[in-house]
């Protein structure tokens, strides 16, 4: 089953994809992970993308679009894969679709989820990322068992870069100009799911697999 994940920075789409792998055993796939992981390897890929990044824009199409596809495409989704963070631009949309039609698959559902712009603040300045694993934690939310340390490696909990207030409200701004507009393409077609994003992370879930019909 191929899903995708879309919604405002913070709204908690990383959490929410790695719930889903627990519970239906589909395979997440976070771009900006991926990214992040290229910025710190110091990748060719990682230094040409790591300017935007910090400013809170997106990263060009051509350079995302060849990353995201590689694993989409590759054995370890081929069952299908819970999609975050990517497509993000209708470039990105039209690309997607048609890799997934060369492999007879198009994606089950598009789970979009929304908050309040003060609670992505909120949750986006609060968060906090494992070193190791990238787990994401929040200060008052969803906080580890150790303070500091990741419940799943136990390595150290650190910053993004690009939470800073300013630098989340530079990211709101670009997801409302260049990601919003895929919405009407996914309802056009039939896939498009409206999820409340508020209230504590288990409750998210509910909705979410309640609406995929695997009721929790
Ligand atoms: P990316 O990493 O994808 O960031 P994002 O879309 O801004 O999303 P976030 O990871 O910030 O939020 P999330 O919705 O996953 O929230 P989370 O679950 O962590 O992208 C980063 C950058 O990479 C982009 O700015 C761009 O430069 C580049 N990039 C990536 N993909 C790209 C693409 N396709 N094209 C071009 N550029 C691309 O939750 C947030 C916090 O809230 C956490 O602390 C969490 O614990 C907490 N939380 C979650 N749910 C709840 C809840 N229900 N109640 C309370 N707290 C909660
Ligand atoms: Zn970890």
């Amino acid at each position: 089953m191929d899903l995708l994940l879309i919604g405002p920075p913070g709204v908690g789409k990383g959490t929410q994809a790695a719930r889903l792998r627990q519970a239906l055993g589909v395979p997440h796939l976070s771009t900006g992970d991926l990214l992040r992981r290229h910025v710190a390897e110091g990748t060719r890929l990682g230094a040409a993308a790591a300017a935007h990044m910090r400013r809170g824009d997106l990263v060009p199409d051509a350079l995302v679009t060849e990353m995201a596809l590689d694993q989409i495409l590759g054995p370890s989704c081929a069952a299908g894969v819970a999609l975050d963070g990517f497509p993000r631009t209708p470039a990105q949309a039209e690309a997607l679709d048609s890799a997934l039609a060369g492999q007879r698959r198009e994606l089950a559902a598009v789970l979009h989820l929304t908050a309040p712009e003060e609670t992505l603040l909120r949750r986006l300045t609060g968060r906090r990322t494992c070193r190791g694993c990238g787990a994401s934690y929040h200060l008052d939310a969803n906080r580890p068992r150790a303070a500091g340390r990741c419940d799943i490696c136990g390595d150290r909990l650190v910053q993004r870069a690009d939470d800073t207030a300013e630098i989340a409200r530079a990211r709101l701004v670009v997801h409302t100009r260049q990601t919003q507009p895929l919405l009407e393409r996914y309802r056009r077609a039939g896939v498009l799911h409206e999820i409340d994003g508020c209230g504590d992370v288990d409750d998210v879930t509910r909705r979410l697999l309640a609406l995929l019909g695997q009721g929790a």
